[in-house]
């Protein structure tokens, strides 16, 4: 689906979210959403704390996963994903600190494996993403399962692409600040969400798009893999659509 603008299409999956999370509250049930972070996403959190703080949409049967975080990362540096959701989404609503999940920068490496098992078997736990919002970064990566990746592949640990680091220097002051691996939920977790939407604006996008709409699906470009699912839309402005 191509939108005018970032803006027109931010308010459109944030409308989608906070359906989403009325309709279970109706039922008294939880809504499970897969966060992303990046530029990307921030306009959507930017609607949601307005539906908050105007239209008092509650978060509180919202049970969220994020999709990664940087290895090694401590929690309050400033580059961590966990600074990230605080800024731009959860210090602003209601939600239960205990109902965030956000895989752990700070585990020894003899942890890891165990810890991702358990982060896999938390989302099914509590019946699986209602809702998993993707960007897409410049070497076609979700989350952070970059070229390479299994499309059954599981939360896991993972070495970032050279270009994944380079768009992230400025983050870091430098690429040589930028860590060099990441713990990112699999192709296979984000492909067992209910639903699936991939966002891209802007013209750095629209080379990327064009390959993950239109290539060959290969674990060169992970985002590939989102053509052989029957729940994924994209949402794109112009310009990311613009060579599709
Ligand atoms: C990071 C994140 C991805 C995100 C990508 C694109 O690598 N781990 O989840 O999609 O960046 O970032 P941006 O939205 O800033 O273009």
């Amino acid at each position: 689906k191509v939108f005018a603008s970032e803006d027109e299409a931010a308010l459109k999956v944030a409308q989608n979210i906070a359906n989403i999370i009325q309709k279970k509250q109706a039922k008294g049930e939880y809504a499970v959403l897969g966060l992303a972070t990046g530029a990307t996403p921030i306009e959507v959190y930017n609607n949601l704390v307005k539906m908050y703080q105007e239209q008092g949409l509650s978060f509180k049967n919202v049970i969220t996963f994020n999709l990664d975080e940087y290895y090694p990362m401590q929690p309050d540096s400033r580059q961590s994903y966990v600074a990230f959701m605080d800024e731009h989404l959860f210090n602003h609503i209601d939600i239960k600190r205990e109902n965030i999940h956000i895989p752990d920068g700070t585990l020894d490496k003899d942890k890891i494996a165990d810890y991702c098992l358990a982060y896999e078997n938390k989302i099914e736990s509590v019946g699986g993403l209602d809702l998993q919002i993707l960007g897409i970064g410049r070497t076609g990566h979700i989350g952070f399962n970059e070229p390479g990746s299994a499309p059954n592949s599981g939360t896991r640990l993972v070495t970032l692409d050279d270009l994944t680091r380079r768009d992230a220097s400025r983050d870091f002051g430098g690429k040589e600040n930028v860590p060099t691996k990441a713990i990112t939920m699999g192709v296979g977790t984000i492909f067992k969400a209910k639903e699936i939407i991939l966002m891209a604006w802007s013209k750095k996008k629209a080379s990327i798009i064009k390959k993950a709409v239109e290539g060959e699906i290969s674990g060169n470009v992970p985002a590939t893999y989102l053509q052989l699912s029957d729940n994924v839309t994209f949402i794109l402005d112009e310009e990311a659509a613009s060579e599709l």
